[in-house]
């Protein structure tokens, strides 16, 4: 059994040697309540400033003030950080390296290299028409081009927007479609598990819903014969030589946009989350050094693919604003062995290693042998994100793979808050299994109850964050009004997170998982609207609701009840297409794991779903339903739990 009280101290080896101390976490905890001006400025100041700002903070949740704009008067380039300002003492240190799907394909790319790559791509987009301000999709696998389109579009000036390559035609097209792009950047095809991914063919369906799309950067990656599309399609290897290696960084107002990136809310269709460039480079960048004790000429793994946020801020901007080199991987953790993770931390000699808690379990559940045949001995600190983790997987995390002497990192975070905020600091923080502990410096957490009211001490709520830290999203593209909506209207003055939490005695803090209508899958973020707007799109569902449930491996599970129009039949055939359905309407990772036939929903008298009811019932929790009294129909909640479908 683990309780709450075991504490795992920070490691004598750590001590005195980290860049944060207990000592100095402390100072700066009390440096941003007394100095908060002096403490943002000095934040801002590990990054190349072309101006460097003057105003540094001006924030209002207020409905009728509503603004958060950081550095406002400054002006930077992100990719002059990322790359430039590298190459006069770092020019053939290893930026970026690459570990594809196959054992045995690498490659490593310097600075200096990074910078030719990156140039050149910025002038072709320049060429295919792209300025300032434009929005460029990107739909790429995991390969080191994915961070140079990244960068090429920050250099000069446009905003990408990455779309997870497990993502389907459909849902493509409406991101395209939301922020209005003209250009997209793609690759034939990906490589992932040994199976190849039809990225251009996706696009090519997507594309047949968005003419207003002039152009297609197709990098050629597998080589694979794939259709091109004359005066459309221009392809990336076949104009990268006679592009000129030399492209000045567009200098960028601290506010402007850097990048979009959609995720899912508890409603509607994906919010287009939109980061700016100074505040969001200077928290991923300050996260990335003190979070990972990262110093220059480390090996730095982060698993995740850059079409999430984490691969955003810990793949690319993080590591690189920091001179730093970052291992990007094109597989999965099991291909072609569940040893392979493992294969790769020796093969490269990683240092720093952060992953999800999902893969945690898939490999735990593998035995400690794929672990134990390998080496591991250049890890020094190991990092857990995506999603709670629970303390079975955080203690086989730090035995079998941290050998009983790693510090984990539990980072929690989102998409919206562009870096972490809460985790422990490994040379200041003693560590509990799964608690991401305490909030970094500048970040002012609360918990709340139903109603708002502050809730003190050790206690359970909803959290909160009453203040903004340079990272914070600053919209969502083309809804201003969303934005203010979804964050800080629930509880006003207050950002909200969407997360539960607990607080115990010592001050930490425990994330229990989303409150609202968001279910996180294998670490992947879904909203149960998507999903059930994707099933009644078929010509047999007359109505859907989706909740997600308990899962041993990928935490939380994909459980639809399914109400059928009058002339379907409920047999297995049609359960199985409406499960490949939703496959092909948003993407794979988004199946329903259960997919239980409802004659009706239970529904209160005004018609709206109790989804309360459904969870307990996907949870097989079927004694503990609650009051049923107010439904219109009382008798739908029998047949749900007769008929329970076996939830694993
Ligand atoms: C969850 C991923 C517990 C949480 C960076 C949050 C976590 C959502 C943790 C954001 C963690 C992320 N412990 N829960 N360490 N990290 N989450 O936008 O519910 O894909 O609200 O960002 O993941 O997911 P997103």
């Amino acid at each position: 059994m683990v309780s709450d009280g075991q504490l795992f101290p920070v490691p004598e080896d750590w001590a005195g040697k980290a860049h944060i101390d207990a000592a100095a976490y402390e100072a700066a905890v009390a440096r941003v309540e007394s100095d908060p001006e002096g403490y943002w400025r000095d934040l801002a100041a590990r990054l190349d400033w072309i101006k460097a700002p003057t105003r540094i903070k001006d924030v209002s949740y207020a409905k009728d003030d509503f603004r958060i704009r950081w550095y406002e008067d400054g002006v930077l380039n992100v990719s002059a950080n990322c790359i430039d300002r590298h190459l006069p003492h770092r020019k053939d240190d290893v930026a970026l390296i690459f570990e594809g799907d196959e054992p045995g394909v690498s490659d490593k790319i310097t600075y200096g290299q990074l910078h030719d790559q990156v140039c050149r791509m910025a002038n072709v987009l320049k060429d295919l028409g792209a300025r300032k301000g434009d929005r460029i999709t990107i739909y790429l696998p995991m390969v080191p081009v994915a961070a140079v389109a990244m960068l090429a579009c920050a250099r000069i000036g446009a905003i990408h927007s990455v779309v997870f390559g497990g993502f389907s035609p459909d849902s493509i097209a409406g991101r395209i479609q939301d922020c209005d792009s003209r250009l997209v950047i793609t690759a034939d095809q990906g490589c992932r598990g040994g199976k190849k991914v039809p990225l251009k063919a996706n696009i090519d369906e997507a594309l047949l819903q968005c003419p207003q799309v002039e152009k297609v950067l197709m990098v050629r990656w597998t080589g694979a014969d794939v259709p091109v599309v004359e005066g459309r399609d221009v392809i990336w290897n076949d104009v990268r030589e006679a592009a000129s290696p030399v492209c000045e960084p567009e200098p960028m107002n601290a506010e402007d946009p850097l990048f979009i990136l959609y995720t899912s809310g508890s409603t509607g269709k994906p919010k287009g989350v939109l980061h700016t460039t100074g505040g969001y480079l200077a928290w991923a960048s300050w996260t990335f050094e003190s979070v990972f004790d990262y110093r220059p000429g480390e090996i730095f793994w982060c698993t995740a693919d850059v079409g999430w946020v984490t691969g955003h801020s810990y793949v690319v901007y993080g590591p690189l604003a920091n001179g730093g080199t970052s291992l990007i991987f094109e597989g999965v953790p099991n291909y072609p062995t569940p040893s392979r993770f493992w294969e790769v931390v020796d093969k490269h000699k990683v240092e720093i290693f952060y992953t999800a808690p999902t893969a945690l379990r898939a490999l735990m559940r593998e035995g400690d042998d794929h672990v134990l045949k390998n080496d591991l001995s250049s890890l020094r600190l190991l990092g857990s994100v995506g999603e709670p983790i629970n303390p079975e997987a955080w203690l086989w995390y730090h035995r079998v793979v941290g050998k009983d002497r790693l510090p984990i990192v539990d980072t929690w975070w989102q998409t919206e808050t562009g870096g972490i905020l809460v985790s422990p600091l490994p040379g200041a923080t003693a560590l509990k299994p799964g608690s991401a502990t305490k909030p970094l410096p500048g970040v002012k957490l609360q918990l709340v109850d139903a109603e708002g009211a502050v809730l003190e001490g050790a206690t359970e709520g909803n959290l909160v964050i009453t203040d903004s830290w340079p990272g914070q999203m600053r919209t969502v593209y083309g809804d201003h009004q969303r934005f203010f909506e979804t964050y800080f209207s629930t509880y006003p003055g207050k950002y909200f997170t969407g997360d539960g939490c607990k607080r115990d005695a010592d001050g930490y803090y425990w994330i229990t998982g989303r409150v609202d209508d968001v279910i996180n899958v294998s670490g992947h973020r879904l909203g149960t609207a998507e999903i059930e707007s994707a099933l009644v799109a078929h010509d047999a569902v007359a109505e859907a609701a989706v909740v997600g449930y308990p899962h041993d491996i990928k935490g939380q599970g994909v459980y639809a009840y399914v109400t059928l129009k009058a002339d379907a039949t409920p047999t297995e055939e049609l359960r199985k297409q409406l499960v490949l359905w939703v496959r092909h309407e948003i993407g794979p990772f988004a199946a329903p794991d259960v997919l239980q036939w409802a004659p009706g929903l239970p529904k209160t008298r005004s018609g709206k779903i109790m989804r309360r009811i459904l969870r307990k019932i996907a949870e097989n929790a079927v004694d503990s339903l609650g009051d049923t009294s107010t439904l219109a129909d009382p008798s739908v909640v029998d047949d749900l739990v007769r008929n329970r479908a076996g939830a694993k």
